[in-house]
């Protein structure tokens, strides 16, 4: 049965563009130009335009995006990445998959983001660069990371997988280290309708080196000669097409989450739910609205009782994933505990006032008087 209330629900979004994608893609058709072509093109400067860079790339996805930036830096085997254990897997797994080891570190437990702090103590002589996820919409500090990766010699990169169009102090995610990396998967705030990513950057020689490592490190320009072993990660043109038709919405979906989470912001008034916090510097274009409660299956479960869909993000931190356990090397508290507290809020651009309120009422239902905080 669909819940009243959806976790996400996209399908009113893209009602008044689908003729438009419809059209484009019946063009692809037409001309048989599916990999590469006019809409790569168009998209890729496009996003290099939005992002505040000169250079995207568009690849298949958004791991693929973290290891060619990881790959095209030069980091590989017998280096150290520092990231933060509470992401998506997917920057860890790319971490390993460019030969590097992955040094898992704890966030702050105000925004739950990587700080230079945890950066700083994490460094050995091995680290060669620096992975700043971008949770839920929020852009880490740049300006200390930065300064700390500067300081130490290291490689920024930023996974803003799920901060398309965020900023920090103005300037736009993706833009603010020596890379950016997005992913475009259809829930994404920018999303393709099927796998999409890209990568972002102002230098030039950088982004010619993903693109060649993209299209199986073929020199660029030529068609059978391949100087470094590659791989086959391209973004395809039906996916450009729909990611550029939906570029101009995005701030308008964005503008439209921030109201939503406002809307959030009133419910959750006097409940012991709480908003993770935002940093005055940072616009977050919240991808996800994740909340901290006690007792997190029990109010999941009340919740689905009354129609509300649910999701977390993430249930178990990086370093304590069977696969990346080896890698662990320290408990990670604020990581652990956000775990073990998280739960994702329905959000999507369309989400209605209504809809809010009936989370609301739900999480009043799910957390008892006595958990309820004293006013
Ligand atoms: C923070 C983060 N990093 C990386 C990825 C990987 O992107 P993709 O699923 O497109 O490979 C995702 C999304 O899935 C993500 O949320």
């Amino acid at each position: 049965m669909t819940p009243a209330v959806p976790f996400l629900d996209l399908s009113a979004a893209h009602e008044p563009i689908t003729e438009e994608i419809v059209l484009a893609w019946r063009q692809i058709l037409t001309t048989s130009s599916f990999i590469g072509g006019s809409y790569v093109e168009g998209f890729e400067q496009e996003w290099a335009a939005y992002c505040q860079v000169s250079s995207a790339v568009g690849v298949a996805n958004g791991t693929d995006a973290l290891v060619l930036a990881l790959r095209g830096l030069g980091v590989g085997p017998g280096d150290e990445v520092v990231l933060p254990a509470n992401t998506f897997v997917a920057t860890a797994e790319a971490v390993v998959l460019a030969g590097a080891v992955p040094r898992f570190v704890d966030v702050d437990p105000h925004t739950l983001l990587l700080t230079k702090t945890q950066v700083e103590g994490a460094v050995t002589d091995r680290t060669a660069a620096v992975i700043a996820v971008h949770l839920f919409g929020q852009m880490c500090d740049m300006d200390a990371l930065a300064e700390v990766c500067r300081r130490s010699g290291l490689a920024l990169i930023e996974d803003a997988a799920q901060a398309h169009g965020a900023t920090w102090r103005g300037r736009r995610a993706g833009s603010a280290g020596d890379v950016g990396c997005f992913s475009f998967y259809p829930g994404k705030n920018l999303g393709a309708l099927g796998d999409g990513g890209a990568v972002v950057t102002d230098d030039a020689a950088l982004a010619e080196r993903i693109r060649s490592l993209a299209d199986h490190g073929r020199r660029i320009g030529a068609k059978y000669v391949h100087d470094v072993v590659g791989t086959n990660s391209r973004l395809d043109n039906m996916q450009a097409a729909a990611l550029q038709i939906k570029l101009p919405h995005l701030d308008g979906w964005n503008a439209a989450r921030r109201t939503a989470m406002r809307w959030y912001a009133e419910e959750l008034q006097g409940l012991d739910a709480d908003l993770v916090g935002i940093a005055p510097q940072a616009e977050s274009v919240h991808h996800l609205a994740a909340v901290l409660v006690p007792q997190r299956v029990e109010v999941a479960a009340v919740l689905a009782g009354e129609g509300v869909a649910s999701g977390v993000h993430y249930p178990i931190p990086c370093h304590r994933q069977v696969a990346y356990a080896r890698y662990a090397t320290h408990d990670l508290p604020v990581c652990e505990d956000a775990a073990a507290r998280l739960l994702s809020l329905p959000l999507f651009p369309t989400i209605t006032r209504e809809q809010v309120g009936r989370v609301g009422e739900a999480l009043r239902a799910a957390l008892p008087a006595e958990v309820r905080r004293a006013s």
